[in-house]
């Protein structure tokens, strides 16, 4: 789960402006694609969601999830399709955008509480936190991170109760904080 600040909630940006008009969405498709792919397809037991200031919330599932590529533009354009649908939603509506990406009207809170009830246990990365290696990690864990900017006090607030973990001690770009979870599931699961 990536906590998005400045991403335009209306989806009216340009795609050759990525860092700048469309809010540094290219932190969000990075995110994206170290989520999901790999050399060749994609991970199939990954769900990513894209809190966007608070309102509304991006989904990609896995199993479902169809177009996505390595370039940041094409993934933006996806983003941007699910923005623009997710204007008009009523509060709690879901609506898919594209095969596998959904939008739903509401935040963080609305979020975390949702991954409660399927028994989703949120684990959020800092690097002030436990090393991850090492760390008991829950069997349907859902890793939370900021995007460029720190998370808000609300958000703080919303996060306090859950296990923080660090995968090192030096701050690093939320995508490379992905790859390396990535990498201690992966080998944990190994053979
Ligand atoms: C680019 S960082 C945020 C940088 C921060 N806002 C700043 O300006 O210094 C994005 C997110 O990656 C995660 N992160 C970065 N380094 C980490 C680390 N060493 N261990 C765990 N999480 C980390 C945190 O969730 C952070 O909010």
């Amino acid at each position: 789960m990536v906590v998005s600040h400045t991403v335009p909630l209306d989806g009216e940006f340009s795609l050759s402006d990525l860092p700048g008009g469309a809010g540094r969405i290219d932190v969000l498709c990075r995110a994206a694609g170290d989520a999901f792919l790999l050399s060749h397809g994609i991970r199939k037991d990954v769900a990513l969601h894209f809190v966007v200031r608070d309102q509304v919330t991006i989904s990609l599932w896995g199993p479902r999830l169809r177009h996505l590529n390595p370039d940041e533009r094409s993934t933006a354009a996806l983003l941007r399709e699910a923005l623009r649908a997710g204007r008009d939603l009523p509060p709690g509506a879901e609506r898919e955008a594209t095969p596998g990406i959904t939008v739903r009207s509401g935040g963080l809170a609305a979020l975390l509480a949702h991954l409660q009830g399927e028994g989703i246990e949120p684990v959020v990365l800092d690097e002030r936190g436990e090393p991850l290696r090492g760390v008991p990690i829950p069997r349907q864990p859902a890793f939370v991170l900021s995007d460029h900017r720190d998370f808000t006090p609300e958000e703080e607030e919303l996060l306090a109760p859950y296990p923080k973990v660090s995968v090192g001690p030096l701050v690093l770009q939320g995508h490379q904080c992905i790859t390396l979870v990535h990498n201690e599931l992966d080998l944990r699961g190994a053979p």
